[in-house]
């Protein structure tokens, strides 16, 4: 029935097994009761979780967003290509170029030759990054809060078949040390509380496994933290924050994540500041990347981490 061996889920209020009920799913410990949609995605996102309100506001948010910028009917020549539709397609688009050059990393530096990997997305949206994965022969698993069929997880059918959650990020519905990596791309500005989400994409994460941030749009250390550029989504009900580059290092730290590597989502080095540090072998990019990030106006930064205990 469901997308996902039912074995991998646990309730997010109480950790308990769940259990099929007819169409729905059952907590073994606390009773509650969670769908399923037709397509097999388990709605984990349950509204009496803690902000529940405001990310299913957030979720109808995108759709609004996507219609009135023409983006909600899926496109199968830009969908295959995401994210290297500037590369594949001929774009010239910003967004993409670093959620492309951060994924890449990620596989380069992370994932390297190993196959059969377990790997967990929070906030994956259509989940475009699926045929990266099932190409490694890994076990695969898309969350997000989003399941619609066009712009949400309904639409990863089209990358063929693997896990996928309606889940929060805050309160991911899965065991402890469950996955080799736990990644998000653009994702962690929108929770409400980020080192709870970093608290959780760590819990999930086996120890020695990477947890890694990729595309965060962070704030330098002078700046506000009201980006004028977020109001549009804010008064859709999407829930943005601009976080200090920082602000993301020490969730992670705090969580028991050893930083491995931050760097500009885009690839460019970290010019003018910091530029000098980052040519210090081994944690000079990190390092740089950190100052750079704080002098700057606003930058995208992505963050590589190892889960230490
Ligand atoms: C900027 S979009 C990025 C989507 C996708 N990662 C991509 O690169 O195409 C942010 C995504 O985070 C999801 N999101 C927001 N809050 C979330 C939460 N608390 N838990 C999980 N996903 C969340 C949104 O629904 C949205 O799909
Ligand atoms: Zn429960």
């Amino acid at each position: 029935m469901a997308t996902v061996p039912i074995e991998l889920l646990r309730c997010p209020f109480c950790a308990a097994a769940v259990a099929e009920d007819g169409a729905e799913l059952r907590c073994d410990g606390c009773g509650r009761v969670f769908g399923v949609t037709d397509d097999g995605i388990p709605l984990m996102l349950h509204p009496e979780l803690p902000g529940a309100r405001e990310k299913l506001a957030e979720a109808e948010g995108w759709l609004e967003k996507a219609k009135s910028e023409g983006w909600y009917e899926p496109d199968d020549a830009v969908d295959r290509a995401l994210p290297f539709v500037n590369r594949e397609l001929g774009w010239d688009n910003p967004l993409w170029l670093a959620n492309g050059h951060s994924f890449q990393i990620l596989l380069d530096r992370y994932v390297q030759q190993q196959r059969g990997l377990r790997v967990l997305e929070v906030g994956a949206a259509k989940a475009w990054a699926a045929r990266f994965w099932l190409e490694r022969d890994c076990d695969f698993v898309a969350t997000d809060i989003l399941i619609d069929r066009k712009i949400g997880l309904g639409r990863g059918a089209f990358y063929g078949d693997f896990g996928r959650v309606q889940a929060d990020g805050e309160a991911l519905p899965f065991p402890d040390a469950t996955f080799d990596i736990t990644y998000c791309v653009a994702t962690l500005h929108h929770a409400l509380d980020l080192t709870k989400m970093v608290r959780e994409m760590t819990r999930v994460t086996k120890v020695g496994g990477t947890v890694a941030g990729l595309n965060e749009g962070v704030r330098g250390a002078l700046r506000n933290a009201d980006n004028p550029d977020q109001q549009a989504e804010k008064d859709l009900g999407i829930n943005e924050h601009v976080h200090t580059a920082s602000a993301y290092a020490l969730a992670f730290l705090r969580n028991g994540v050893v930083l491995r590597r931050v760097e500009r989502s885009d690839g460019w080095p970290p010019l003018p500041f910091g530029y000098f540090l980052s040519k210090v072998p081994k944690v000079g990019m990190t390092l740089g990347t950190l100052v750079h990030a704080t002098a700057a106006k606003y930058v995208g930064v992505s963050f590589y981490g190892r889960r230490a205990k």
